[in-house]
């Protein structure tokens, strides 16, 4: 097993809620979710729950020289395994859930695209309605936000998230199933906020 995933097995052992799954998300999937970052992209990322950033690669290909990624995980061994093997990631170890805080700490006003592996199932609707239009609030013009869902997320959770995503965006497009990722999984791409 590669050493990410061993890492990741053993915070989601220790804290099952806060990760959701044994499994970091597969390459596929990853590169299907950064895909949403226009390419070349020269403004700011976040990407939000990196846990040992099987994201932070496929986001960072997406990025021009000098474009702003900023990786947001609130587990601290997570956070440290970050920064010893992803040198050249910018991230912050704080609560999603204090988006604005973490932004204003950053010195990030507008972001081009949000990327999110949260496990939704952790927060309450509010918490998610919330979440979603601070994120919302915080787009550039024409931006983009992504989130996963996987088959190990209950039914009524995924339609919990998807009434919160219509709730703040104008337009939430749901992808197939992206079958080879261990668990299989869809993504959701939202624009427009309200
Ligand atoms: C399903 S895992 C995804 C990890 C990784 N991005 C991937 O795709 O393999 C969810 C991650 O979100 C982190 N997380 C959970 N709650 C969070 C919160 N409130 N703020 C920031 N990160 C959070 C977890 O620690 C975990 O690393």
């Amino acid at each position: 097993m590669a050493p990410d995933h061993l890492v990741f097995l053993r915070r989601a052992i220790r804290h099952p809620d806060q990760l959701a799954t044994p499994f970091v998300t597969g390459d596929r999937l990853a590169r299907q979710l950064a895909g949403i970052i226009p390419e070349a992209c020269a403004g700011t990322v976040v990407e939000l729950g990196a846990g040992t950033g099987a994201l932070s690669g496929p986001i960072r290909d997406r990025l021009a020289p000098g474009a702003r990624h900023l990786a947001v995980e609130i587990d601290d061994d997570l956070v440290a395994h970050l920064r010893a093997h992803k040198p050249w990631l910018e991230v912050v170890q704080d609560d999603a859930l204090d988006y604005d805080a973490v932004l204003a700490r950053a010195g990030i006003d507008k972001v081009d695209a949000v990327v999110s592996s949260l496990p939704w199932a952790l927060f309450d609707q509010p918490q998610r309605r919330d979440l979603l239009a601070v994120i919302g609030n915080r787009l550039v013009a024409g931006g983009v936000f992504a989130t996963i869902t996987t088959w190990m997320a209950m039914p009524h959770r995924v339609r919990e998230l998807r009434e919160a995503l219509d709730g703040a965006f104008d337009e939430v497009v749901e992808t197939t199933t992206v079958w080879r990722n261990p668990p299989p999984a869809r993504l959701f791409v939202c624009r427009r906020p309200y």
